[in-house]
C-alpha cells in the first residue's frame, strides 16, 4: 500500500522561540490534512518545545553525530535527539556536505547511529551544476546513495518505514533555477531502481523519494504530479504556515485526483 505523501520543512538555521507560533499554526493546519504526513526539522533548540506542543506534526533534526556519546564538543547524538522528541533526522544535506566536508562513509555511519537510536532517516543526495553539465548527474547520485544509505538487514528492519530519500539538486537550491518535471521524473526513476536493487521489490518500491529543489507554493502541484515524487523537503517556504501548508495541500490534492 502506498504511503502518504511526506512534506518535511527543513528550517535550516532559522528560528528562535518566536517561531513557535508558526509551528503551532502548521500543526493546526496539518490536523485538517490527514492524507499528508507533515513534519518539521527545526534547529536543535526548538525540537523539544515543538514536540511538546505538537498534536499532529512530527518533529525531527537536521543532523546528528555518528557516535552515541563522548568527547565531541558542540555535537549532538541521535539518542539525545530522540530524548528531546525527534522522530527522524535529515542526513547528508548538501549544505553539510559542502560546509562541513561530510563524506558518504560518515553519512552512512550517522544513519546507522540514528537507526540504532530509533530515529527514521531522511537521506539527501544531489548533484552540482558542473556534474549535471558534463552528463554525470545520474551516475553521481547513484554512487552517492550506494555509499551513504544503510545496508539492508536486521538492524535496518523495514527500509520503507525507516528510510526516506530526498533528491536535492544543488543547482536548483537558492539559485532561481529549477528542474523540469522531466528532470525530476528521470532522476527519481533512477533512484527508485537503485532502492529496489538495494532493499528488494517490496520495500524498495515503498520508500518515499522526496523532491527538494526549492519547492514553493507556485510549483508544488507540478512537482507532486511528477511520477515517483512521494513528497517534498522544503526549505524557505516551510518557514511560514501559510506557504508551507499550501504545499501540503497541493500534495493532498494530488492524492485525491
Ligand atoms: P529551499 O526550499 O529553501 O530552496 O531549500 C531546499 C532545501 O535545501 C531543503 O532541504
Amino acid at each position: 500500500m502506498a504511503q502518504r505523501p511526506y512534506i518535511v520543512g527543513n528550517w535550516k538555521m532559522h528560528g528562535t522561540r518566536a517561531m513557535l507560533s508558526e509551528a503551532r499554526a502548521i500543526d493546526r493546519a496539518a490536523q485538517r490534512h490527514m492524507k499528508v504526513e507533515v513534519a518539521i526539522a527545526p534547529p536543535y533548540t526548538l525540537i523539544h518545545p515543538i514536540h511538546r506542543e505538537a498534536e499532529q506534526i512530527v518533529v525531527g533534526a537536521q543532523d546528528c553525530h555518528h557516535e552515541a556519546e563522548g568527547a565531541h564538543t558542540g555535537d549532538i547524538s541521535a539518542a539525545m535527539l530522540a530524548d528531546a522528541g525527534a522522530k527522524f533526522v535529515i542526513l547528508g544535506h548538501s549544505e553539510r556536505r559542502q560546509a562541513h566536508g561530510e563524506k558518504d562513509a560518515l553519512i552512512r555511519a550517522k544513519a546507522d547511529a540514528a537507526l540504532a537510536a530509533g530515529l527514521r532517516v531522511i537521506l539527501c543526495c544531489g548533484e552540482s551544476e558542473e556534474t549535471r553539465e558534463v552528463g554525470k548527474a545520474v551516475a553521481f547520485v547513484k554512487r552517492q546513495l550506494k555509499a551513504s544509505l544503510p545496508e539492508a538487514g536486521e538492524e535496518l528492519g523495514d527500509a520503507s518505514e525507516r528510510l526516506t530519500v530526498a533528491y536535492e539538486p544543488i543547482w536548483a537550491i537558492g539559485t532561481g533555477k529549477s528542474a523540469t518535471a522531466a528532470d525530476i521524473a528521470a532522476m527519481h526513476g533512477e533512484i527508485r531502481a537503485l532502492l529496489v536493487e538495494l532493499y528488494g521489490d517490496v520495500q524498495g518500491n515503498e520508500i518515499r523519494i522526496l523532491y527538494g529543489g526549492s519547492v514553493k507554493p507556485e510549483n508544488a502541484a507540478e512537482v507532486f504530479a511528477t511520477p515517483e515524487v512521494g513528497g517534498a523537503l522544503v526549505g524557505g517556504a516551510s518557514l511560514t504556515a501559510d506557504s508551507f501548508m499550501v504545499i501540503a495541500l497541493a500534495a493532498a490534492e494530488t492524492e485525491d485526483s
